[in-house]
């Protein structure tokens, strides 16, 4: 029974520590799926304990395409971790998500091109549904933290996922937003979907850094401009964190996430490795 709340935090861009971190101590927590992306910082906010990884490791030496998603996962599962919360810099696909905003993502379209997605390999398959890729009570929680902590919240947002770690084409950019992409970030995917396979509920709260290229009149973004917003944005995503950990109620009522795998194995158990 997970009903004690050990709460995963990936931080972005900009975000390699969380100062409301009590009790904190950095633990390498080794997985067969490889090296996780840093020590995972363990401790607790008030009485909630929470697990913080820096997506990109401290100092950010790992490129998207690099990162080991499987491995910072299965290192956050086996920390412990009930749900996971993901922390990202995103560029806007659209006009009314300026710079500055936090975007609650509900939806993704998977661009990505180059990394290990999944945990089940030949000798055990699985399909997990990712129709509904976040955790609707979690993404509830985390937005209306935001909101406390003085953040302005779109309540909803599809991410393209995009390989990187180049930025889009105007032609791109201009063909996301005709799918009806709203953000576009380079380090989601495969992470939810991961999540998903971990049983791991998972909510991803975008601060959005740029409008990318799609604006004719403006500048197209570059790393300096998404720095500069991530530094803005990064303390109210630090008081978000402590916000959530005040807000979840005492017990952890069971999520149909945690048992997503009683319904996805198709590999028959005769034929399991
Ligand atoms: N992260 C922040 N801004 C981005 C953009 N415009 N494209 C891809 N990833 C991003």
């Amino acid at each position: 029974m997970k009903d004690k709340w050990v709460i995963g935090i990936i931080g972005g861009s900009g975000l390699y520590e969380i100062d409301a971190i009590e009790d904190a101590q950095w633990i390498a927590v080794r997985s067969p799926f490889g090296t996780p992306s840093d020590e995972i910082l363990f401790g607790r906010i008030g009485e909630v304990e929470v697990r913080f990884l820096p997506r990109h490791g401290r100092g950010h030496p790992i490129s998207p395409t690099e990162l080991n998603a499987r491995a910072n996962i299965d290192a956050l599962k086996r920390a412990g971790c009930t749900d996971v919360i993901a922390i990202s810099a995103i560029g806007s696909l659209r006009e009314e998500l300026e710079p500055g905003r936090f975007v609650v993502v509900d939806q993704f379209i998977d661009r990505t091109m180059n990394r290990a997605s999944t945990f089940f390999t030949s000798g055990m398959v699985a399909h997990v549904s990712m129709a509904d890729p976040v955790c609707e009570r979690l993404s509830g929680l985390v937005g209306a933290a935001v909101e406390k902590a003085g953040g302005k919240v779109a309540h909803g947002g599809t991410y393209l996922a995009m390989e990187g770690p180049q930025f889009s084409s105007r032609a791109e950019s201009h063909m996301y937003r005709q799918w009806g992409a709203d953000v576009i970030g380079m380090t989601a995917m495969p992470e939810a979907k991961l999540a998903r396979e971990a049983e791991l509920p998972y909510a991803l709260v975008g601060m959005v850094t740029d409008y990318d290229c799609w604006r004719e009149d403006e500048a197209a973004v570059d790393v300096a401009t998404v720095l500069r917003q991530m530094r803005a944005n990064s303390e109210v995503a630090r008081r978000a964190v402590v916000e959530l950990a005040r807000s979840l109620p005492g017990v952890r009522s069971a999520s149909p996430i945690d048992t997503t795998l009683d319904t996805a194995l198709i590999t028959a158990p005769s034929a399991r490795d």
